[in-house]
């Protein structure tokens, strides 16, 4: 194990260039291309099976039918196959996911969108609900997050604004992309932004599309950022840290004030994802918890990204990315005057974009109401509390930090993602993550109903118990996390991702 992460860390710091010309070297060595074509094959036949269920059972198409099915048959084709899919998420088998789920809450969100489902928030002289909608969404979620009471009225280099997007990577890519521009107007070409290597994958997708150097720090001991190690990161290149609020990984909160402080130091910005913590930590603390200072009442967080359609309970789609300052935002938008189309103009990534999902998701903050949002929070930090301590009382397992809302374990004495099929074979859906090997359990709504938390403990105790007394068997996720665990040439575990993906389009 040692051994294997020595060589990670080396690999870690060899230059990309050279990996990618070794890796494409060897795939064109027959004998290994052969090798890995066998190897990846035999993983992706045996879950081609579980990832298409309904092949051969049901009607599938690759051509539109010459004459259309009945809206009846279709609907009642549609409503039994949600019926099937619904009672693992309502259920609470899934880590995240589904974080509000209650059916009279679902049945609202329903009819506001079947209310607005054709409102095309692009169309603002056609619909001036939807920028209705999105202003005071924007303004709500600015005003959860410290923007404070006078936030309408302040200068506008200092007022929170932002827009609503997509989800969380929207935002995060957006912010990204404000950073990179605004830097490129000051003369730098070659940006980079230094973060924990615990971001969310969305840091990476930004990097990758808009050219900007990523510089991934590990994270220490306590699995929260090493602000030390970003410290000597920073160059004058540099355009942006990041802090997340909590990570996706551990639910750990990053030390804010110190990146914030850092930035404000070198004139750079400080990005806070706050997309799975924005709707969450604002109550924790309300309700006595020991949250430490994250939102813009810290000096220097310059952008922040929360997600409404997460712990803000809307429905799938939308999320919130703010700034301080209007002229930070105006970097994310987009324009055209010499388009024969005529005078374009659009704030985010998309153009036509779905104004019944901002509408559901105004809907859902209004409804809700801070009482209800309290409520919430209340519950999954209690639900939360009552399985970190079992995982605590589990020997073979450890607890990797004190989250609120997030119960990641790992283990020096078994297999855990050996734990985490054994889960899934009691219809569990969590999550393994790399890096150290662990796996988590993200709390939500759903694992507040009784009984579902006292069933994961139960469950998790007998997956234990089976790791530790059976050898392993073939099948199930382990033997693929353990090749990306150590495979020793990261871009062969893409390649195997991609055709997973490929998969997801066989009809
Ligand atoms: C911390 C964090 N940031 C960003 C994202 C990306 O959000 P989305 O999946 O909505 O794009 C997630 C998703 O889980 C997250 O946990």
């Amino acid at each position: 194990m040692k051994l294997k992460s020595i060589g990670q860390n080396l690999l870690d710091r060899v230059d990309p260039r050279i990996i990618a010309a070794t890796e494409r070297a060897m795939k064109a060595i027959p004998f290994v291309k052969a090798r890995l074509d066998k190897e990846y094959g035999g993983m992706l036949d045996g879950m081609e099976h579980s990832m298409r269920p309904y092949a051969g059972k049901i009607e599938s198409y690759s051509a539109i039918p010459d004459k259309g099915r009945t809206r009846e048959d279709l609907l009642s084709e549609i409503e039994g196959l949600a019926a099937k899919e619904s009672p693992r998420w309502k259920e609470g088998f899934l880590s995240g996911a589904v974080y509000s789920g209650d059916d009279a809450h679902v049945e609202f969100m329903n009819r506001v969108y079947s209310a607005t489902s054709q409102v095309n928030p692009l169309h603002s002289d056609v619909w001036p609900s939807a920028s209705k909608y999105e202003a005071e969404i924007v303004a709500m979620v600015a005003d959860m997050l410290g923007a404070g009471p006078g936030n309408g009225k302040a200068p506008r280099e200092d007022q929170i604004c932002g827009a609503v997007t997509s989800g969380g990577t929207e935002s995060i890519l957006l912010a990204m992309k404000a950073y990179r521009d605004r830097a490129r107007e000051k003369g730098v070409k070659k940006p980079e932004m230094v973060v924990p290597n615990t971001v969310h994958a969305a840091f990476d997708k930004a990097s990758q599309y808009f050219g900007i150097k990523m510089k991934k720090i590990p994270v220490g001991s306590d699995y929260v950022a090493n602000v030390k190690a970003m410290k000597a990161a920073i160059t004058r290149n540099t355009i942006v840290l990041v802090a997340s609020a909590p990570c996706f990984p551990y639910g750990l909160v990053d030390p804010v004030t110190e990146i914030a402080a850092l930035a404000k130091k070198n004139k750079i910005g400080c990005h806070v994802d706050a997309c799975l913590g924005g709707f969450v930590l604002p109550w924790a603390k309300q309700l006595g918890a020991a949250v430490p200072p994250f939102d813009f009442v810290v000096p220097g967080v310059t952008s922040m990204s929360v997600d409404t359609h997460k712990y803000g309970y809307a429905a799938k789609g939308t999320s919130v990315v703010l700034y301080r300052g209007h002229e930070l935002r105006s970097h994310q938008y987009y324009t055209v005057t010499d388009w024969p189309g005529g005078l374009y103009f659009s704030p985010t990534l998309a153009g036509s974009r779905p104004g019944g999902l901002s509408a559901a998701a105004w809907a859902s903050l209004v409804s809700t109401g801070k009482g209800g949002y309290l409520a919430a929070t209340r519950k999954i930090l209690d639900t939360t509390e009552l399985i970190k301590a079992a995982v605590r009382s589990m020997p073979e397992i450890e607890l990797m930090g004190e989250a609120l809302f997030m119960v990641s374990f790992c283990s020096k004495k078994l297999d855990v993602y050996r734990v985490l099929d054994e889960l899934g074979k009691k219809g569990w859906n969590l999550n393994g993550l790399h890096r150290p090997a662990a796996v988590h359990l993200c709390v939500t709504l759903r694992h507040t109903q009784p009984g579902v938390a006292e069933r994961f403990i139960t469950d998790l105790r007998e997956a234990v118990a089976a790791v530790k007394d059976s050898p392993p068997a073939s099948g199930g996720m382990a033997p693929v996390y353990g090749m990306a665990g150590t495979m020793p040439l990261k871009g062969l575990v893409g390649d195997f991702l991609k055709r997973y993906i490929d998969l997801l389009y066989k009809v």
